[in-house]
């Protein structure tokens, strides 16, 4: 199927399970997603619908598939009105990855990964961070594969406590208020989702200063990490009045109220349910 995010949708669906219609397979049949997220999402979507479930195994090729997306069980496709709208929890039998299949991987999407990996470390705590600060590339295998195991692990610890986002796993969404919101107001024509990750990581911990008093040394420290890899330390041109509408519709929000994930210190995360639109605007213009 062709790459990119629009392969994400229910005509592909339709598509494949038309090809899978076409093969003597059963309930028995694995279902194998290689490629990056939107294969790892797309396919993990037939696999758990088809039949009404198939044995899926995920062989993720990206960065991002590699240390996000192949784990957890979230499959799904885009609908026009909105990303990962339609979908499932639906955990892979078996995830193989090997980080040699990273070395084709063009440089701007190791960075958008990239962004995923800086999350999980400030989820993680301030060892996963200087572990990352003290790279230096080129990255030999060892450190390649230490950066995907670290990470992934992260992930892996607050999935397998909450696996139906129930409590801590909206952790995982830390950055993401803000970039969603970005990211569907630039209607996906705009940065990519590391790009909007890596400002959104920004904004949080600039609003973590003010609502949980967390050092302004972690921005400074952050900072230095987004040039690193590329990702946007400024907002981008866009009016602050096109981003209310979809930060109402996050999935995390509870009767009406905005919620953001921010942190008293790297390791220590909190949804916090007292963070003003007026705070996020001022937020935005002081990272102008
Ligand atoms: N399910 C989840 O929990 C979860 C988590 C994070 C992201 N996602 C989803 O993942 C998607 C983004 O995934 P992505 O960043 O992997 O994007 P992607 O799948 O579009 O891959 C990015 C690009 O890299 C190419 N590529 C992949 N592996 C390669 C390799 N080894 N060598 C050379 N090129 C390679 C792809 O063909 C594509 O052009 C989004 O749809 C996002 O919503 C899902
Ligand atoms: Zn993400």
């Amino acid at each position: 199927m062709p790459a990119g995010e629009a392969s994400k949708c229910l005509a592909q669906a339709e598509a494949l399970y038309g090809q899978l219609a076409g093969l003597e397979i059963d309930r028995k049949t694995w279902l194998v997603a290689l490629g990056g997220g939107v294969v790892g999402d797309l396919a993990g979507f037939v696999a758990a619908t088809y039949l009404r479930g198939i044995p899926l195994m995920q062989v993720p090729t990206s960065l991002v598939a590699q240390v996000d997306s192949s784990l957890g069980g979230k499959v799904g496709v885009d609908l026009s009105a909105g990303k990962n709208l339609v979908g499932a929890f639906y955990p892979a039998r078996l995830v193989y990855l090997d980080p040699r299949v990273l070395d084709t991987l063009p440089a701007e999407e190791w960075n958008a990964g990239m962004a995923e990996v800086l999350k999980h470390a400030l989820l993680d705590g301030p060892g996963h961070w200087e572990f990352l600060e003290n790279l230096a590339y080129p990255l030999s295998l060892e450190e390649r594969s230490e950066l995907v195991l670290r990470s992934r692990q992260v992930k892996l610890g607050v999935v397998a406590a909450d696996p139906l986002e129930q409590g801590i796993r909206a952790h995982l969404n830390l950055g993401h208020t803000l970039a969603h919101a970005i990211e569907s107001a630039q209607q996906y024509g705009g940065w990519n989702h590391g790009q909007a990750v890596g400002f959104g990581l920004r904004a949080a911990l600039r609003l973590s200063q003010w609502k949980l008093g967390m050092d302004p040394v972690w921005e400074k420290r952050l900072l230095e990490q987004l040039r690193r890899y590329d990702l946007p330390c400024q907002r981008p041109e866009l009016d602050f009045q096109e981003l209310p509408q979809y930060l109402r519709r996050d999935k995390k929000n509870q009767d009406g109220q905005l919620r953001f994930v921010l942190l008293e210190r790297p390791g220590e995360a909190r949804v916090c349910a007292d963070v003003s639109l007026a705070e996020v605007e001022r937020c935005w213009e002081e990272l102008a």
